[in-house]
């Protein structure tokens, strides 16, 4: 049983007289002090792009924050990772402050601290809540032994844009997928208890309608409908808020005109009011300082008052918070003092709840047994092997089983760098298994492993502000002779059985400020993975991405397609894994794979309308179908769905009540050679009614282990939860009386098909 720091004793009474008793004794400036979060950026090399960008100079930044700790003006501290500097900073807080209320630590903690998991798109790849529970418990483990409180996760914006480079850190395009991994995010991360010394606070973000950033540009304005607002993007918080999540972050644009971080509707009214979230609320970086910036403020203690006053909590600054501005703005009238008490009641009731209070400080040596802990390298295999999605296996390519020789080709191949992916900065390199080891290690002496970069490492040239953690990407020989390279990885490819190319997108092409108005591979990756097509030798092309890359040649030229995503820090390991057939793929794409970037933002679940005929062909030049359908992703065996039923079949006039289910059951056949994992997924689809609805939604899924002819029957309940909508016009929340028709099958374009109908009581 992990130590409960408060002894499991705090009841609400507790902890709410505990707050009042602190806040009564504090002071205006304190108050602020503690809605203030600071970056500490200790030992960061001096990046003049960036100093320039956020206006700081971040020579100066760490000893700014300390003297703020020392005046006891800090409420939290982020972007400190080491057990000795946030014991040491604790200290600082606590000494500073008259009433030694401690600092809270967050941290992107995104997909691991030390042990990295696969990117969280990969995550949601798996459709298995229980790995990614599991995962982010490994994270939340390591990351509270640290002295981390608290995370800035699951981020559970939906994106159906694949320009927008922040889709690899959620779960893809479909809201029902989205709220099921966000809550499977939230209980990893939260545990039953945050007074557990093995879990954090979760802080899904970004609150709200973020991922829709016009043309895929981040943090590019937002508007959305109603509809789309109800139906899609809210849904996943919704689900984060229903599992317990004890935080939740704004978002940096507008919202259909009003900023997310001042936006009083989005924060008081449904988050608060409608889902009673009784947690306390961030503003992204500067968030709040940005509400100048939008216009939404002409100075910063007007900026302070409308975030604080619109339900933001606690602003996050990397220098010069509005927040230090609330004294004057309550003083000048501008903010009524009760509502910033509530405020730093939500403030101090987290960190009571937290243990903070008993125990501020961690165990170094705890801290480094935890961060080794082996364990954790098992979760990790496991989530990068159940992630994993086969796009295409032509003649049954994949598994290698008789190959007696390998070239294994690409630029990213052996880079530790990109195999763990985006939003990672305290890692250990040495530990991450590239896709090359692992093949290396899993053949052992059994067969000849090549391997040739094929172009320079040194193509990377995209800029992106993280570059300034000063990552070690592989470094290209001196007087490297780019056409000697390529000549040189055609011929190993020639002389092998089977050339294994892993191309995809540099690590730092994704996430936070990386959009791109291109979906193709970078550089001169396509040429070379031609090249080495052109050898006749068979090649099985590995994906190493966090958003869809245009595959159009590649799927019809490259018999076996994995997407391996950035797998982590087993990542090669497990790689091997699915490669050699010790295990087989059963991840399922969460997003539609478009064919071109032209067709975005595309998603599965859309209306039909005018000449319905044509929905398919609405380009001159392009089909309008995706290339790889939402919920695809093949298998080394092969499955058979048969038997779709209701428990309403045969009843004329069914009627829906509150609490009424319609069961449908399917029986789910492994038809092949192995035993293997698939994802039997239901869509419905409503006839008619009072809205126009999409032509297939997602509303249920279950990941089964079957052996070679093995059936299951699956289950699944359909109430009304699932059946009613947002009807923009009723602007309320509706079922309609129709028909349903269900869908079951191993993707969105399943074929097996029944209906229902139900009357519902309103009707
Ligand atoms: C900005 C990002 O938008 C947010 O997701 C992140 O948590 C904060 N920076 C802190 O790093």
């Amino acid at each position: 049983m992990p130590e409960d720091l408060t002894s499991g004793l705090l009841t609400d009474t507790e902890v709410t007289q505990r707050v009042e008793s602190l806040l009564e004794q504090m002071s205006l400036a304190e108050k602020a002090g503690q809605l203030t979060q600071f970056f500490y950026f200790n030992n960061l090399p001096p990046s003049q792009d960036i100093e320039e960008t956020l206006r700081v100079d971040f020579s100066q930044q760490p000893a700014m924050v300390e003297a703020e700790l020392a005046k006891g003006h800090v409420g939290s501290l982020l972007f400190v990772t080491d057990p000795a500097e946030t014991n040491r900073l604790q200290r600082l807080t606590i000494e500073g402050n008259r009433l030694g209320i401690p600092a809270i630590f967050g941290f992107d903690v995104i997909h691991g601290l030390r042990t990295i998991l696969p990117v969280p798109i990969a995550l949601a790849a798996s459709w298995d809540p229980d790995v990614i529970e599991r995962g982010q418990a490994v994270a939340a483990r390591e990351a509270r032994a640290v002295g981390i409180h608290w995370t800035f996760a699951p981020m559970v914006d939906i994106a159906r844009d694949p320009r927008w480079g922040r889709i690899v850190e959620g779960a893809g395009e479909d809201p029902y997928l989205g709220a099921a991994v966000a809550a499977a995010q939230v209980k990893g991360f939260q545990g039953d208890s945050l007074a557990s010394a093995e879990r954090v606070i979760a802080g899904p973000k970004h609150f709200a309608g973020y991922g829709a950033a016009l043309g895929g540009r981040d943090y590019d304005e937002v508007n959305l409908s109603d509809s789309e607002l109800w139906n899609v993007y809210l849904p996943p918080f919704k689900a984060a808020v229903d599992a317990g999540a004890g935080n939740i972050m704004t978002a940096y644009m507008d919202l259909n005109g009003i900023p997310a971080t001042g936006n009083a509707w989005l924060l008081n009214e449904v988050l608060r009011g409608e889902w009673g979230f009784e947690g306390f609320v961030v503003s992204d970086a500067q968030a709040v300082h940005n509400l100048r910036t939008h216009g939404f403020a002409a100075d910063l203690a007007q900026a302070g008052a409308r975030g604080v006053g619109a339900g933001c909590d606690l602003e996050m600054a990397i220098g010069d918070p509005a927040f230090a501005h609330l004294p004057a703005a309550v003083e000048a009238g501008m903010l009524d003092e009760r509502v910033l008490d509530t405020a730093v009641r939500r403030i101090l009731a987290a960190k009571i709840r937290l243990g903070l209070f008993e125990q501020p400080y961690v165990d170094e040596d705890r801290a480094r047994a935890v961060l080794a802990d082996p364990a954790h390298r098992e979760v990790a295999r496991a989530a990068a092997q159940r992630s994993a999605v086969l796009l295409r296996n032509d003649g049954g390519l994949l598994p290698l089983t008789g190959a007696e020789s390998i070239a294994v080709i690409g630029p990213l191949a052996d880079s530790r760098r990109d195999t763990i992916g985006p939003w990672v900065f305290d890692y250990d390199s040495t530990e991450t298994v590239t896709v090359l080891q692992g093949i290396r290690d899993h053949l052992g002496d059994h067969a000849p492993v090549t391997y040739a970069p094929g172009i320079r490492s040194a193509q990377r040239t995209f800029p992106s502000m993280f570059d300034m953690w000063g990552d070690n990407y592989p470094v290209d020989p001196e007087g490297f002779d780019d056409a000697a390279e390529l000549d040189r990885a055609v011929a190993l490819a020639r002389d092998a059985d089977v050339a294994v190319v892993v191309l995809g997108e540099w690590q730092n092409m994704i996430g936070e400020a990386a959009s791109r108005s291109d979906l193709g591979f970078p550089g001169d990756q396509l040429a070379l993975l031609q090249a080495v097509c052109a050898t006749g030798t068979p090649v099985v092309l590995l994906v190493m991405n966090g958003r869809p890359l245009d595959l159009r040649w590649a799927a019809e030229h490259v018999p076996a397609i994995l997407d391996i995503w950035y797998p982590g820090s087993q990542g090669g390991a497990a790689v091997a894994d699915l490669v050699f057939g010790d295990v087989s793929p059963g991840g399922k794409l969460p997003f539609s794979w478009p064919r071109t970037v032209g067709q975005v933002p595309m998603t599965y679940s859309h209306t039909v309308s005018h000449e319905p005929v044509n929905q398919a062909r609405r380009y001159w030049d392009e089909a309008s179908t995706p290339l790889f359908p939402f919920g695809h992703g093949l298998s080394y065996s092969s499955f058979d769905y048969s038997d779709l039923s209701t428990d309403l079949q045969g009843i004329t006039t069914p009627v829906l009540a509150a609490g009424g289910t319609v069961t449908v059951t399917v029986t789910v056949t492994n038809t092949g050679p192995t035993q293997a994992d698939e994802v039997a997924q239901l869509y419905i689809h409503q006839r008619h009614g009072t809205a126009s609805r999409p032509v297939r939604e997602l509303k249920g899924f279950q990941r089964i282990s079957l052996a070679p002819g093995e059936s299951r029957q699956a289950t699944f309940r359909l109430g009304r939860d699932e059946l009613t909508y947002w009807n923009a016009a009723a602007r309320d929340w509706v079922v309609d009386g129709t028909t349903v028709d269900v869908y079951l099958g191993g993707d969105s374009t399943a074929e097996l098909t029944t209906s229902f109908t139900v009357t519902t009581a309103q009707d």
